[in-house]
């Protein structure tokens, strides 16, 4: 496979060397009861957006351990969750173990190259746009477009910049010395930005909505 020069894969692998470290990095914290209370939040916000059908497949691009995964996947045919570290998908791999309609795939950090053309009904993408450069954002979102079958569903979301909130992630990053900046840190986004971005991609029906710190875009191929 032809893989792109990036640190994206490093720097994750690098983060989620044990369980704990790739659960704290995911979420903040290590406590099952309290991942499985905060997946059904994130689930919400794709639910409320794009729907969650029993006969989707549906993709996560950028999946971590799979904490939305293991309570989505109970409720759909099929579950493909995508990420760029190794070490995720180990840790998923475990996460998820059980779910009998779940696949894992190491994808490149710019790409979904390994998924075909037209092959899913659904795509969202969480936690993670906050962790990419903006041209990388862009190319997940043209690669959700590709893969998605004609009516397919997509949904995306990040710290919102115009947000109080959003400001604070924002005013936080920007305290870190220019000159040693970790490749993670958290960069928000606007609502214009994201809305760019479906419609340049060639999603129709292109909206977004904001949550507490999240602002969020959806639309449909
Ligand atoms: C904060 S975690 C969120 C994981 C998951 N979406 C969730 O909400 O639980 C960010 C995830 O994005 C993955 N990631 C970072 N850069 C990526 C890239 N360029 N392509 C794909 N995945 C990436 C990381 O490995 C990590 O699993």
């Amino acid at each position: 496979m032809n893989e792109p020069s990036s640190n994206y894969r490093d720097t994750w692998n690098r983060l989620s060397e044990t369980l704990d470290s790739a659960l704290m990095h995911v979420a903040g914290y290590i406590d099952e009861e309290r991942i499985a209370f905060e997946a059904e939040r994130s689930l919400k916000l794709v639910r409320d957006t794009i729907g969650i059908r029993p006969e989707d497949t549906m993709l996560e691009i950028g999946c971590g351990v799979g904490r939305i995964g293991k309570v989505l996947a109970p409720k759909i045919r099929r579950w493909i969750g995508c990420d760029v570290s190794d070490n995720m998908l180990r840790h998923g791999a475990t996460w998820l173990a059980g779910l009998g309609n779940v696949e894992l795939v190491r994808i490149n950090g710019h790409d979904l190259q390994p998924v075909p053309d037209a092959s899913v009904d659904a795509v969202y993408c969480s936690v993670v746009f906050m962790h990419l450069e903006e041209w990388d954002r862009y190319a997940y979102v043209k690669e959700a477009f590709r893969v998605l079958r004609p009516g397919g569903r997509f949904y995306c979301d990040n710290a919102n910049l115009d947000s109080d909130d959003g400001w604070a992630v924002f005013e936080s990053s920007a305290r870190f010395d220019p000159n040693n900046r970790p490749q993670h840190l958290s960069r928000c986004s606007t609502g214009t930005e994201l809305n760019v971005y479906l419609r340049r991609a060639g999603f129709r029906e292109v909206k977004t909505g904001t949550a507490g710190v999240w602002i969020f875009a959806w639309g449909q191929k």
